[in-house]
Order: structure tokens, then C-alpha cells, then sequence
């Protein structure tokens, strides 16, 4: 997979290169590229801003510099590329990102990231950019914060540790929080009795199916107290399949 992420903070996604990202991207599992907006401003200042037209409170960012630098990520593709590659743009007003979501991005060739600063970005650039690419706008919460980078950081971890080969042991993306919409069962390492609390007996009794219907009890338990709203979306999804 191949990733641009396009910011005035380029610095920004230097913890990309740690740990298991930055080690699938040594194995040449991934090519994550950081580019400086600011190199694509055409004034002494290099400036990406301007107050929004119509009035009203910050700056907006200027549609320009960004399509000169979106321009350059699509010179560089190879020209056989089969798929149109998949623009993001961070914004608390977009669709909310999901394991769903990460999981359909998985699948794509080439990623690249817009994240906006101040206002956000003057909104022909969304218009041009969905002549090129595949446009979509992601929000990763209902908060708002001070620009998309930390949501691209957010998003890239989530979708690249789904490629195969990323994360080593491939059974915990199977048995992880969201991944059949429960969330995960406590876990629990040596010593059994740590400062007087004990881990649950049946996990030291060596009972597999027991301990396979207790975990699943946990996670409906978990479920259900912390997050009604994905247990009713289980509660459907599971009646669906019975139908
Ligand atoms: N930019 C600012 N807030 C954001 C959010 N919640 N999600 C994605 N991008 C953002």
C-alpha cells in the first residue's frame, strides 16, 4: 500500500515510522511519504490561509497549494495503477470512522491524506479533487480538534495493521475488540493472585470450552453495560443471520 499525507505539520507523522508501522514499511509492505504544503505555496511568505469569504471567524485554507501538491502525488503514480487513488479528508463533518471503514480501506492501493488546518479547506478543493480521486470526508469522533493530522495518525494505524504481514501474530485481528461488534474479554498474565485480586478461576482450570463460554460472557457483559449502541447493532446483525 502506498500512503501520502499531505500538512503543513509534515513532522507530524513521524511516529509512523516506529514500531509495527515502521517496520512493515522497512520490509517494503508500505511506503508512507510526508509532504510539506508549504513547498507548494507560490508567495515569499508560503502562505496557505486567507479569511473566508462571506465573513466569519479564523482563516480558511487556500484550494491552490493543495492541488499543486495532490497534483504531484498523482504525476508520481505508476502509470499502470488500476485503482483511482482514495483521497481523505479529516473533518469532524464527515462520515465516522469505524473498523468497517478500515477495514474497506485495507483493501486500497494508494491513500492519500488531506488534513486541513484552521477552518478547514475552501471547498472547490473537494470539488477538483473528485475529478482524480475517490473523495472521502472521515471524522474519527464527535469532538473537534485542532487540525486532521492526529486523525490521519489515528486512521493509518487502524487500516495498515489490517494488511496482511503488518501485525505478526495474525489471530489477535481475529479475536480483537470490534471485530465481530463485542467488545474484547479482560485479560489477565502470572501472577494469579497479584496484591490480593485474583484472576477469574476458570482461566487457571485448563477447561477450553469453558473457558471460550466465559470470555464470551464478558464480552456481552462488557457490551452491553459500556456500549449499548453497539450491542443493539449486534443484537441486529445477529438476527439478519438467522433470517
Ligand atoms: N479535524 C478536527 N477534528 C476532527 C475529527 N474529529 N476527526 C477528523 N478530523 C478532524
Amino acid at each position: 500500500m502506498r500512503i501520502d499525507a499531505v500538512s503543513i505539520f509534515p513532522q507530524f507523522f513521524e511516529v509512523l515510522d516506529l514500531s509495527l508501522i515502521g517496520r512493515a514499511q522497512q520490509q517494503g509492505l508500505l511506503s508512507i511519504s510526508r509532504i510539506d504544503l508549504r513547498d507548494y505555496t507560490e508567495d515569499k511568505h508560503r502562505t496557505v490561509d486567507s479569511p473566508p469569504v462571506g465573513g466569519g471567524a479564523g482563516m480558511v485554507m487556500k484550494p491552490e497549494p493543495w492541488a499543486l501538491a495532490l497534483e504531484e502525488v498523482l504525476n508520481q503514480r505508476a502509470e499502470q495503477a488500476a485503482q483511482r487513488p482514495t483521497l481523505i479528508i479529516p473533518t469532524p463533518a464527515g462520515e465516522v470512522f469505524t473498523q468497517s471503514t478500515a477495514e474497506q480501506l485495507a483493501g486500497h492501493q494508494h491513500l492519500v491524506f488531506a488534513p486541513g488546518r484552521f477552518e478547514g479547506i475552501d471547498e472547490r478543493l473537494t470539488d477538483w479533487a473528485e475529478e482524480h480521486f475517490d473523495v472521502r470526508r472521515i471524522s474519527i469522533g464527535d469532538y473537534v480538534l485542532n487540525g486532521g493530522e492526529a486523525a490521519v495518525v489515528v486512521m493509518v494505524e487502524a487500516i495498515t495493521r489490517l494488511i496482511p504481514g503488518v501485525v505478526g501474530n495474525a489471530e489477535s485481528l481475529t479475536e480483537e475488540s470490534h471485530s465481530e461488534g463485542l467488545l474484547e474479554y479482560p485479560v489477565y498474565t502470572k501472577p494469579a493472585d497479584w496484591r490480593g485480586h485474583t484472576v477469574p478461576e476458570v482461566l487457571l482450570s485448563g477447561h477450553h470450552a469453558n473457558i471460550a463460554q466465559w470470555r464470551r460472557d464478558q464480552q456481552v457483559q462488557r457490551t452491553r453495560k459500556l456500549r449499548p449502541d453497539l450491542w443493539a447493532k449486534h443484537v441486529v446483525a445477529q438476527q439478519r443471520a438467522k433470517e
